[in-house]
C-alpha cells in the first residue's frame, strides 16, 4: 500500500505533467501563428510526451491500489511570441520539474517505498535529457539573436521531430 503522503505527491506530479502538456500546447499554438512551424511541431510533440508521463503516472498509482486526486490544472500564462522567450521558459520549467521529481524520490526513500523510488527515478533520469535539450536550444537561440536565417535553420531541424511513446504503449 502506498502512503497518503506519497500518494499526494504522485497525484500532484500527475497534475504537473498534465500542466506541462498544457504549457507546451499553448507555446506550440502561439509560435505556430508566428510562422515557426518547426518550433510548433517540436512543442506539440513535447506536449504529447508530457501526456504519456501523466497517464503512465496514473497507471502506476492505480496499480498500487490507490486513486489519484484529480485537481484543477493550472491555466497557462506567458509571452510565447518568440522561440527565445519560449526556450527561456522551457528550461526554467524543466528545472522546476526536476526539483519536484527529486523531492518525490527523497520522500520515497524516506518511506522505504522502493517500488515508487524505482518508478520515479525513470523520470529523474529523463530530466537530464530534458534539461540538456532545452539548454542546447536556448544557447543556440541566444547565439542566433537577430539572425533570422539562423533561427529558421533551427526551425527546420525541430520540424523533423516525431512522437514516439516513451513507454512503448498505445496510450498517447
Ligand atoms: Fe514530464
Ligand atoms: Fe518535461
Amino acid at each position: 500500500m502506498i502512503s497518503k503522503k506519497l500518494l499526494k505527491a504522485l497525484s500532484d506530479q500527475l497534475n504537473a505533467e498534465f500542466y506541462s502538456s498544457y504549457l507546451y500546447l499553448a507555446m506550440s499554438a502561439s509560435i505556430d501563428n508566428e510562422g515557426f512551424k518547426g518550433f510548433a511541431n517540436w512543442l506539440y510533440v513535447q506536449a504529447q510526451e508530457e501526456r504519456t508521463h501523466a497517464t503512465h503516472m496514473y497507471e502506476y498509482i492505480v496499480d498500487r491500489g490507490a486513486v489519484p486526486e484529480f485537481k484543477a490544472i493550472e491555466g497557462v500564462k506567458g509571452d510565447f511570441s518568440t522561440p527565445l522567450k519560449i526556450f527561456e521558459r522551457v528550461l526554467k520549467h524543466e528545472e522546476n520539474v526536476t526539483k519536484s521529481l527529486n523531492a518525490i524520490a527523497s520522500l520515497a526513500l524516506e518511506e522505504k517505498d522502493h517500488a515508487t523510488y524505482e518508478f520515479i527515478m525513470w523520470y529523474v533520469n529523463e530530466q537530464v535529457e530534458e534539461e540538456d535539450t532545452a539548454d542546447e536550444y536556448l544557447t543556440r537561440l541566444k547565439l542566433s539573436e537577430g539572425n533570422i536565417s539562423a533561427i529558421y535553420n533551427l526551425d527546420t531541424i525541430l520540424a523533423a521531430r516525431t512522437f514516439t511513446d516513451p513507454f512503448g504503449g498505445a496510450a498517447a
